[in-house]
């Protein structure tokens, strides 16, 4: 079998030009061939993988003339022939190392041979994992020893065995470096070392036979084991070793952790006996503090530490305290300390108004942290507080509030006032501190002239006396206290005073004559406004300002102003007077008359007897003097008749 190598060395060179022509490949294949320029054969196919038993047929021919050709091979042997073309024919293929070789002796030269490569396999029997020398859960951190047995496979040289955790490859191991063609069996082993994660694990190991190109195809089935279950031990071990909680209905202190065994727990606190057994708590059972959790099982123990604090709320005044002036603006503000930083915080005010403590109203004010109050006199007594949202919500104290106020009354009385009485006006300063002495001023705004209103400060005491006059209606009184002064509200002051006939309007005799008739005035100031009424006689009232009177209305009229407050009575006499002058005129007009009659009788008798000339009568004139009597005297006949027939009637 050696011999063939010679010819091999002898054909070098032609070797090295094919070698320049057709590359590395071919070189590699030429050499497994054997092919030879003298003796050029043709195996085909040139190598063969075959599954024990197996059928396997393999053509060698040749061209050149030979002397006889033939297979050598412990099985299917072809005895030397001068066929050009012969077959080695296997039909079940039970030998591993099985070498046949096909040989030419040529016309001319040595004999030649070439080898037919053979590569017998077979898939294992059973491939198997176990754990060596242990059963039953591994412990977090320890080694222990996978093996892995194939029974039963060739050749080993192509056998590769590879772990899987999983779908994970871990490991795989190759046997390329022994060249036994024969059925082996492998052990092959794995160390781990398994952690938390592996618990459940599933370990498997492959028995892989990698026949490349040649081979099979498809290739063999890859051979798998069971898996192997893993179980693992650990100890607990928290990812924080302390938490921080925010009592709360809904949070818990949870102690909860993983370990293989489940663990036990233990709980305990420097200021409560507990005890509890769960891995929970709920954190509104239990009272701000330091809480240690203990899990434990069979390979260790670890604890946890809780702080549980609760949500602290607290309300104040921004830069004030004590009480506080109607009308002013404060603000209130809300500390919340011990929040949960990974919620939002809503808070919210609440006002309970205690105008009426029976009937208290809690109003939701507004929900910002902070809160704009303007307190009003009513606000005394009130409570504000805040709450922030939770389950359940959390409260602060409340805040009392405490108004400071002055508020001005009279004493004893109420309404308006009479002028000339004596009242008593009383500042009334609520919540000031006792200690402190207040002064007290009182104002008054004059309200004679409302465009030009004057503020006069009036006193300080906390009483005033007022003695009201009639230019005081309208006025405005107020007290201020303290400092910085705080003024009550102003108190508006009436002023009643008893009705005053306006005398110079209505005089205390009136003559009328007799068809002349007068209007009487009775005009009255007082406080409200005077009711007027007359009184003529026994008989007739009038209420109405003004009186006609006549030659008919009785002597005595009398007036009567009344109001609330009093009454004023004026008098008037009423003289009934007679026009005289007509008469008078008549009376001078009949003594002229007579007068110049006498005188015609007497001028008559003269010139009877001393006949001095001629005088005629009737034309003679009046003088202008009694003509204009005359005139007079006729001008006022209808007066006169008048006068006449009321003067019969009276
Ligand atoms: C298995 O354990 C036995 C006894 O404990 C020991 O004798 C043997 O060497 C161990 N085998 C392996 C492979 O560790
Ligand atoms: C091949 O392995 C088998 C079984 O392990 C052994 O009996 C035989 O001697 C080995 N052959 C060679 C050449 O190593
Ligand atoms: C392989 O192991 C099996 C069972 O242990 C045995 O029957 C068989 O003969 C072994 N094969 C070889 C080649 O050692
Ligand atoms: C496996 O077998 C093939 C074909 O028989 C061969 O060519 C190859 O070299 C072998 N692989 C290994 C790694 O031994
Ligand atoms: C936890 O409990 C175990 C068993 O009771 C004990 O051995 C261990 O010291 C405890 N650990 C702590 C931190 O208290
Ligand atoms: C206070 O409540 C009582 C009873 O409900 C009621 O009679 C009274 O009028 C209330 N006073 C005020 C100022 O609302
Ligand atoms: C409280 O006051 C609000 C608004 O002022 C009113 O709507 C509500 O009915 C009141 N509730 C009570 C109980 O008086
Ligand atoms: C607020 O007033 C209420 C009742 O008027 C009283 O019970 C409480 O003690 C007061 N709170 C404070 C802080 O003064
Ligand atoms: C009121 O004021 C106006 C203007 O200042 C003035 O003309 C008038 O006389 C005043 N009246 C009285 C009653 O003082
Ligand atoms: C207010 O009255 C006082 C005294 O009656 C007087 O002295 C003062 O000037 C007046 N002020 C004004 C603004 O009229
Ligand atoms: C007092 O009078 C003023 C002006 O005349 C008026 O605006 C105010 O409302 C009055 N106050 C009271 C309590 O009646
Ligand atoms: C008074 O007389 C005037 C005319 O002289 C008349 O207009 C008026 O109505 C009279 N008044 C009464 C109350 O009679």
């Amino acid at each position: 079998m050696q011999k063939g190598t010679f010819p091999l060395t002898t054909s070098s060179r032609v070797t090295y030009m094919r070698l320049t022509l057709l590359g590395v490949f071919f070189l590699c294949f030429s050499l497994l061939t054997g092919a030879e320029a003298e003796c050029s054969f043709q195996l085909n196919p040139q190598r063969v993988v075959v599954r024990y038993g197996g059928s396997v047929e393999v053509t060698c021919n040749t061209s050149v003339s030979h002397k006889g050709m033939g297979w050598e091979a412990s099985e299917g042997r072809v005895s030397k022939t001068n066929d050009s073309l012969i077959t080695w024919r296997v039909s079940e293929l039970k030998e591993w190392d099985i070498k046949p070789l096909c040989y030419i002796n040529p016309n001319k030269g040595a004999q030649c041979l070439v080898k037919l490569p053979v590569t017998v396999y077979k898939t294992p029997d059973s491939v198997s994992i176990s754990t060596v020398n242990h059963t039953g859960p591994m412990k977090e951190g320890q080694q222990y020893e996978l093996q892995c047995d194939v029974h039963d496979v060739a050749p080993v040289q192509n056998l590769t065995v590879k772990w899987y955790k999983g779908q994970t490859l871990l490991h795989q191991t190759n046997f390329s470096d022994t060249e036994n063609k024969t059925l082996v069996n492998k052990t092959v082993t794995l160390l781990i070392r398994p952690d938390r994660a592996d618990d459940g694990a599933q370990y498997r190991c492959e028995a892989e036979l990698d026949l490349g190109a040649e081979g099979p195809q498809p290739p063999p089935k890859i051979n798998s084991s069971e898996p192997l279950n893993v179980e693992v031990y650990y100890k607990p071990q928290h990812s924080s070793s302390t938490e921080t909680i925010i009592k709360d209905d809904k949070v818990m202190l949870d102690c909860s952790v993983k370990a293989n065994p489940a663990p036990d727990y233990t709980w305990s606190s420097d200021h409560l006996n507990l005890n509890i057994s769960s891995s929970v708590i709920k954190s509104s059972a239990l009272s701000p503090g330091k809480y240690t959790c203990n899990a434990t099982n069979i390979l260790g123990s670890d604890s946890k530490v809780f702080i549980l604090k609760s949500t602290d709320i607290s309300i104040s005044f921004v830069n004030h305290s004590g009480a506080v002036i109607v009308g002013k603006q404060y603000e209130l503000q809300c500390i919340i300390q011990n929040v949960d930083p990974s919620k939002s915080v809503v808070v919210r005010w609440y006002k309970l108004s205690q105008t009426n403590s029976t009937d208290a109203n809690m109003t939701l004010v507004s929900n910002s942290s902070k809160l704009q109050i303007s307190p009003s006199k009513t606000d005394d007594g009130a409570q504000y507080w805040c709450e922030v949202e939770g389950t359940p919500p959390v409260s602060s104290e409340r805040l009392n509030i405490t108004v400071h106020y002055i508020s001005i009354r009279f004493v004893n009385h109420s309404g308006a006032v009479i002028v000339g009485k004596q009242y008593e006006l009383q500042c009334i300063i609520q919540n000031v501190d006792p200690s402190k002495s207040v002064v007290v001023r009182w104002y008054k705004l004059s309200q004679t002239n409302s465009t030009d209103a004057n503020t006069t400060s009036v006193s300080n005491s906390s009483k005033l006396q007022i003695s009201p006059s009639k230019t005081d209606d309208g006025a405005q009184y107020w007290c201020e206290a303290g400092t910085p002064p705080v003024s009550s509200e102003r108190l508006n002051i009436t002023v009643h005073y008893k009705p005053i006939i306006n005398k110079i309007k209505l005089p205390s005799t009136v003559p009328v004559f007799r068809g002349y008739p007068e209007v009487l005035v009775c005009e009255a100031d007082g406080n409200p406004k005077p009711t007027i009424s007359w009184s003529l006689g026994a008989y007739d009232k009038k209420d109405s300002e003004k009186l006609n009177i006549t030659e008919s209305t009785p002597e005595n009229v009398s007036c009567t102003a009344n109001n609330s407050v009093g009454s004023d009575i004026g008098h008037v006499k009423v003289i009934l007077k007679e026009d005289y002058l007509p008469l008078i005129a008549g009376l001078i007009a009949v003594i002229v008359a007579f007068i110049s009659v006498i005188f015609i009788f007497i001028l008559s008798i003269y010139y009877k007897t001393a006949k001095m000339g001629h005088y005629s009568l009737k034309n003679a004139k009046p003088s202008a003097q009694n003509g204009n009597i005359a005139q007079n005297g006729k001008h006022n006949t209808i007066p006169m008749k008048k006068l006449s027939q009321s003067s019969i009637l009276a």
